[in-house]
């Protein structure tokens, strides 16, 4: 087992340790990441490190996950840092690949896990989960991990991931991990470091009000309503809402109504801008 931190940033380099890690019988977990590394990321290696014998985390800011007017050019890449938090936290590998290396020219392939991308985050995004399962599954081929981790708070990432894998009968099995929030309740977001002072006060008020009116939701069988109370009550805090949204859990479907069944399989997916930032966040009902 390495005892530091070995960075490579070619496929080929990658695919020699894997191999040769692999053949002293040592298990890979690999914990996927666009860097600007926080809590929230350090939580889904720690869980990979209970699990494997070896963590690879990768970092690559993938372009193909971005829109046009998004924040390519502007995402945090404070590398050094990044890999000084790996090095701390006791990872093995990280994998920090160029864009061409990942996309050389004549690149063409796109992975599209169709039905699960086009709600929520896809319906404002349209093209973003496909970049997503495009670069997952790449790094998947590429490491060929037993695990790979991935966290609760992109939750519709997560089960569009467990869709592919299982579509592509890729071998490694996917595992999601809680979402670390700060003091406030705010969700930890590479994103974050966007707000402003001002921005960071108001942020925490989503957290606050999804659990609000989660709560209500459980003694109310009038959803349509109190969805639109509480994003009459986030608009007043200064967001702008793109989605406030209860829906079952294991697919995605809309639930319009309150069983014990659903209940059981409910969760609460927001999107919102606070100025130019995009904050999500979801919780379980
Ligand atoms: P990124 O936003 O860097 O997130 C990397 C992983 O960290 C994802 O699995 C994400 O869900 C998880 N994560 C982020 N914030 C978290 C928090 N507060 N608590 C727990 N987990 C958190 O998600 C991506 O990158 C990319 O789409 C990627 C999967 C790497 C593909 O490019």
């Amino acid at each position: 087992m390495p005892q530091s931190l070995t960075i490579v940033d070619t496929i080929n380099a990658l695919r020699k340790d894997i191999k040769a890690l692999k053949a002293s019988s040592k298990t890979i977990g690999l914990v996927p990441t666009m860097g600007a590394l926080h809590q929230g990321h350090l939580s889904l290696i720690e869980f990979a490190k209970q699990k494997c014998d070896i963590v690879v985390c990768s970092i690559f800011v993938n372009p193909k996950q971005f829109g046009q007017n998004e924040d390519l050019s502007s995402y945090p890449r404070p590398l050094q840092d990044d890999i000084d938090a790996l090095e701390r936290i006791g990872a093995d590998i990280a994998f920090t690949p160029h864009v061409k290396e990942i996309y050389p020219k004549g690149f063409q392939t796109n992975v599209s896990v169709k039905q699960l991308s086009q709600c929520l985050c896809g319906a404002s995004r349209p093209d973003h989960f496909d970049g997503v399962a495009t670069i997952v599954s790449k790094l998947l081929l590429i490491c060929q991990p037993d695990i790979a981790i991935f966290g609760e708070k992109d939750f519709q990432q997560l089960l569009i991931i467990k869709t592919l894998v299982k579509d592509l009968n890729i071998e490694t099995q996917i595992l999601g991990s809680p979402i670390i929030r700060e003091v406030d309740g705010l969700a930890l977001s590479s994103r974050n470091q966007y707000l402003s002072n001002e921005e960071r006060k108001i942020a925490p008020h989503l957290y606050a009000t999804m659990q609000q009116v989660a709560q209500t939701l459980k003694q109310s069988t009038s959803i349509a309503e109190h969805l639109k109370q509480a994003k009459k009550t986030l608009i007043d805090h200064g967001f702008e809402i793109d989605y406030l949204e209860l829906r079952h859990s294991e697919d995605l479907t809309p639930i319009t109504n309150l069983t014990e069944q659903s209940s059981d399989r409910a969760r609460l997916f927001a999107a919102v801008k606070l100025g130019q930032t995009r904050l999500i966040d979801n919780i379980p009902f």
